[in-house]
């Protein structure tokens, strides 16, 4: 890890906790707050690779809102001031914890920082001012750029055409396994934040390093 000079983020579960979104309305969810979470997201991202491989792309702000309706249709709920407060929570996102000190240890380091996410630029930007974290985010690429979604190849290509940096000298950060096994087919040094306890995919690209938080990331940083 030491000629690692760039390092980069994906956004949603691993810079920014999704989570708290439906955490914020458990009031109004009751006991199916966890599944309800969880089948938005794994919904959102079915959606973004079915339309990747339908070659029929929308943003991601789009394909939450789709994935919001058919959750919402799961669990028979028709709640359309619920759905927006949902989306208006899912736009003002916050960071973990961790985050600020983290990306602050990596810039003293002067590591260079970005976000890689398949999250349009207008949730992107929004998320970093609302986490206030903008200071330590050198760039931010969205796969909206090039209208196909993670863990298609040239999403990771855009960051290796923007810096003339190799792979190698790249860390990805995901705390979603998918995106490790696309980052590490790809090429880059991968970094698996489990924050949930998972299992490993059963897939030919694993993950470099493993840690339960990004405090993992910076230690790796700490000693340089
Ligand atoms: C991201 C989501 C898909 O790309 O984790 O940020």
């Amino acid at each position: 890890m030491e000629n690692i000079k760039l390092c980069v983020f994906d956004a949603y579960g691993t810079l920014f906790d999704i989570n708290s979104v439906t955490q914020k309305y458990c009031e109004e969810l009751g006991d199916i707050t966890e599944p309800f979470s969880n089948l938005w997201r794994s919904k959102q991202l079915e959606y973004s690779w079915l339309r990747s491989l339908m070659n029929k792309y929308e943003d991601f702000w789009c394909v939450t809102g789709e994935a919001l309706e058919y959750t919402l249709d799961y669990f028979n709920i028709q709640d359309e001031i619920l759905k927006s407060k949902l989306l208006k929570a899912y736009e003002n996102v916050n960071c973990y914890e961790e985050v600020p000190k983290v990306l602050s240890i990596l810039k003293e380091k002067k590591i260079l920082t970005a976000i890689l996410s398949n999250a349009s630029p207008n949730m992107l930007n929004k998320a970093v001012e609302n986490s206030k974290i903008n200071q330590y985010i050198d760039h931010i690429f969205s796969a909206d750029s090039i209208k196909i979604y993670k863990p298609y190849p040239s999403v990771y290509n855009l960051v290796s055409k923007k810096y003339n940096v190799a792979k190698d000298e790249i860390l990805f950060v995901s705390c979603n396994t998918w995106d490790v096994a696309g980052a590490k087919s790809f090429g880059f040094n991968v970094f698996w934040i489990n924050r949930f306890n998972g299992k490993k995919e059963a897939l030919p690209f694993k993950a470099d390093m493993e840690a339960k938080s990004l405090i993992g990331v910076s230690k790796v940083f700490e000693l340089r």
